[in-house]
């Protein structure tokens, strides 16, 4: 069977506006959203990868919170307002639920590149694959990835690949344009 944490989600490789994933659960990792939000909720193992994750941080006096996890067709279409930062529906990772915002309190809990520079966003950049996450929308590779630099957008892609993907450099559309 073929990995279901590997899939690339874009605008040529779109899920079907009635993909909900398969058990989606609100695992409890501090989030700014009150409990009973949709946006709480993370694909299974998503969700255990980014609790450690988080708690990890939180052991470096490091406060990262989670923004957005889960969004449906329906609310990505809402959100979809043709700002160049949200995916039109059917093509957003959240709705995956493998995809996960977080930012911190230096930033006001915004998603913004000036999180990159806080310490949360230096240690998430250098520890998010240790978890299986990768940044999926670099700086600079918004003509593969067709969106700007996003550092606060973490995808879940299992350990192996997100070593791959960071050691190689390679976003998972250059992964996947590989002749083999
Ligand atoms: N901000 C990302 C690209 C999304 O809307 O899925
Ligand atoms: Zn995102």
């Amino acid at each position: 069977m073929k990995n279901p944490y590997t899939i690339l989600i874009n605008r040529e490789h779109p899920l079907p506006p009635d993909h909900v994933p398969q058990g989606l659960v609100d695992i409890g990792i501090p989030f700014e959203a009150a409990p009973g939000d949709p946006k709480r909720l993370l694909e299974e193992k998503t969700a255990f990868a980014a609790l450690s994750l988080i708690r990890d941080a939180r052991h470096e006096n490091l406060n990262l919170c989670g923004i957005s996890g889960y969004r449906s067709y329906t609310r990505q279409a809402e959100l979809s307002t043709g700002s160049p930062y949200v995916a039109p529906p059917g093509t957003s990772e959240h709705q995956s639920g493998l995809a996960l915002d977080v930012s911190c309190p230096e930033v006001q809990m915004e998603l913004t590149e000036d999180f990159a520079r806080t310490p949360e966003g230096l240690w998430l950049a250098r520890n998010a694959p240790l978890y299986g996450f990768i940044l999926r929308y670099p700086v600079n590779k918004e003509a593969v990835t067709g969106f700007p630099w996003e550092p606060w957008h973490i995808r879940f892609v299992t350990r192996p690949l997100a070593f791959y993907l960071t050691l190689t450099g390679m976003t998972l559309e250059e992964y996947f344009s590989m002749a083999f």
